[in-house]
């Protein structure tokens, strides 16, 4: 499919799809969104909620590679130890990982972001001292892992595009795939989403959203 760049509210890029109509990220700020539903509303609040400085992340819908790199930055900031696992059936292109501005708004070398895009997939790889980072090629349908994850960054199409993501069957499989006390953010809203993961199991609150969106969901497994 098609996708052409397009510059987001807080001047941050992102990618859009013409045919479906749908983004990356939120229009409203890529950096903003990203920062707001999974640094703030996942990692920042699990670490504030746990005691141990080490945690395993899976990402869906690695992408951009935008939630990596900002997951990456909080491990250096925070000196958390990060063991991350990025998603992605249909990597970008060369040529379109070049086109994003992500280090450049952050005031950073590009050096983090290159290193996250030219590690080989399907095999783990440390991003620096504290930040190890293992990409897998596969369909979100083939994930069959129990009891590995202590967040799961759930970044997929919206409901509109890929309803298919949103359902019952894979939201079993990020509840088997989490630990007990994981817990699963995402950007959406959605109440047919809210309730498949009500359904498997999942506590659910409603936060506020990131700019532009009034709620977003964080999932709890007890
Ligand atoms: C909303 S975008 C991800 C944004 C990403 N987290 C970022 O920061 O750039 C959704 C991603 O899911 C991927 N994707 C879509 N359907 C998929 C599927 N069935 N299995 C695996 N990946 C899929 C897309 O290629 C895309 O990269």
């Amino acid at each position: 499919m098609k996708r052409t760049l397009l510059r987001t509210g807080d001047g941050s890029y992102t990618l859009h799809i013409p045919e479906w109509n749908e983004q990356y990220h939120s229009k409203h700020g890529a950096i903003a969104e990203a920062n707001h539903v999974f640094i703030k509303s996942g990692l920042s609040h699990w670490f504030a909620n746990n005691e141990p400085n080490e945690i395993s992340i899976m990402e869906i819908g690695f992408g951009t590679g935008l939630n990596a790199l900002l997951t990456l930055l909080e491990s250096e900031r925070e000196n958390f130890i990060i063991d991350y696992t990025g998603v992605e059936a249909f990597p970008l292109t060369w040529e379109e990982i070049q086109q994003l501005n992500y280090s450049s708004m952050l005031n950073i070398s590009d050096e983090k972001f290159l290193a996250i895009h030219k590690i080989p997939w399907a095999e783990r790889t440390a991003i620096s001292e504290r930040f190890k980072l293992i990409k897998m090629q596969q369909l979100f349908s083939e994930i069959n892992i129990e009891n590995a994850y202590n967040l799961i960054y759930f970044d997929a199409f919206g409901i509109r595009v890929q309803p298919e993501l949103w359902t019952e069957e894979i939201f079993q499989k990020m509840y088997n795939s989490l630990k007990t006390s994981g817990i699963l953010v995402t950007y959406a809203a959605s109440g047919n989403a809210r309730r498949a993961m009500q359904s498997v199991g999942f506590n659910v609150e409603r936060l506020p959203g990131p700019p532009g969106k009034k709620e977003m969901l964080r999932a709890s497994k007890y």
